[in-house]
């Protein structure tokens, strides 16, 4: 009878502590508050695809640079203010981020439809997934219930958001210093199957770098040359650059990844390269993996409770 008693006692404890570690957010948030929330986030963003193809993949960007500057918080939206300058001109955004409107829209819709209640932040996790599956990727169960913070930090994006620079060894610090592991950062690296990169961020590694295809890189210097425009634009993935799969890996197994920071995850001898090779030959794995890190991604310090708030605009605190 004790020990039964004792073995409640302890699974209440159990219980109790899974809540604070996975309680913050949850898949049924606005199920009573907002019923129609993700059906309307859905038919935004298939509505912003159809408009302009590589939306879809902006706004997973948005997502990333959102989540890893002082957690999922909506930050990156905010326009500058007299206070503070915004997340939307520190360097690895500058020219570089977009889809705002389309986030603009699919709040203005859910304003509509329950004023006050879906924050910006649960808009882009919920916009990544959407687009991920329209590009014909997996889906996965957005949590939610982050709230909208008040401020935004442009040098936090300066210091988190990792460059096309980096090395291996760079990236992953980036990833384990927001709580992410080594895996997260190679699975997380395969959103590269969809969108763009500038000439700007591709240059060093066509030019200078030797781990690199030959005749890729060389097609590649006639549209990027050493100095000039930077603003041309490439696919991340060459292969199909609207279509979310595993092509991202299989380029990097031939050298051809577009960034230097792609290339980095295979050499033929690192610790990512037994990653690679299996995401490029199992898709099914690549998938079930995106979608797990993808949810540990859109878990980094939300502001829940009675912490920051729900925004009315995107653009600006209330
Ligand atoms: C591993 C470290 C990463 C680095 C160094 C990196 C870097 C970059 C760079 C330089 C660009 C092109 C920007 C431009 O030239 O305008 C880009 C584009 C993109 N990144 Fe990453 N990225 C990383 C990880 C991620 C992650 C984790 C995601 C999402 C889960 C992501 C999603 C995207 C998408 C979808 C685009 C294309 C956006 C568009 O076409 O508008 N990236 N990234
Ligand atoms: C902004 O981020 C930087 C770098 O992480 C940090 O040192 C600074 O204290 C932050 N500023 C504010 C106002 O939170
Ligand atoms: C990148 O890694 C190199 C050595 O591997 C190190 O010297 C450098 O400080 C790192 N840079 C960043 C931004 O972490
Ligand atoms: C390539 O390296 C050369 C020699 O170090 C340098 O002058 C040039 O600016 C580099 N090019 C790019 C695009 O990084």
């Amino acid at each position: 009878m004790a020990c039964g008693k004792l073995l409640f006692f302890f699974q209440l404890i159990l219980f109790g502590l899974s809540l604070t570690v996975n309680g913050q957010l949850s898949p049924n948030f606005y199920s009573s508050t907002c019923p129609n929330a993700l059906r309307i986030v859905k038919q935004g963003i298939a509505k912003a695809i159809k408009k302009e193809a590589r939306v879809g993949a902006s706004i997973l960007r948005l997502h990333f640079h959102d989540c890893f500057v002082n957690g999922c918080d909506g930050s990156i939206l905010l326009d500058d203010t007299s206070t503070f300058r915004g997340e939307k001109t520190a360097i690895p955004n500058k020219n570089s981020v977009r889809g705002f409107k389309a986030v603009d829209s699919i709040k203005a819709s859910l304003e509509k439809a329950c004023p006050g209640v879906v924050s910006c932040a649960d808009i882009l996790a919920i916009a990544s997934r959407d687009a991920v599956v329209q590009y014909g990727g997996p889906t996965w169960q957005v949590r939610l219930g982050r709230r909208d913070s008040l401020t935004a930090n442009r040098s936090a994006a300066n210091a988190f958001i990792p460059a096309p620079s980096f090395n291996l060894r760079n990236l992953t610090s980036s990833f384990t210093t927001v709580g992410l592991s080594f895996k997260d950062m190679v699975v997380l690296s395969g959103a590269h199957t969809v969108g763009f990169a500038r000439c700007t961020s591709f240059r060093p590694h066509i030019h200078n770098d030797t781990n690199i295809n030959a005749a890729f890189a060389k097609s590649l210097q006639k549209k990027c040359p050493q100095s000039g425009n930077g603003k041309v634009l490439q696919p991340l993935d060459y292969q199909t650059k609207f279509r979310f799969d595993d092509k991202y890996y299989q380029n990097l197994l031939v050298k051809k990844g577009l960034l230097h920071s792609d290339q980095q995850l295979y050499s033929g001898n690192n610790n990512a390269d037994a990653y690679v090779r299996k995401y490029a030959s199992k898709q099914g794995e690549f998938f079930q993996e995106f979608g797990n890190s993808m949810i540990r991604m859109g878990n980094i310090k939300p502001l829940t409770g009675t912490h920051g708030q729900i925004r009315r605009n995107c653009r600006k605190s209330n």
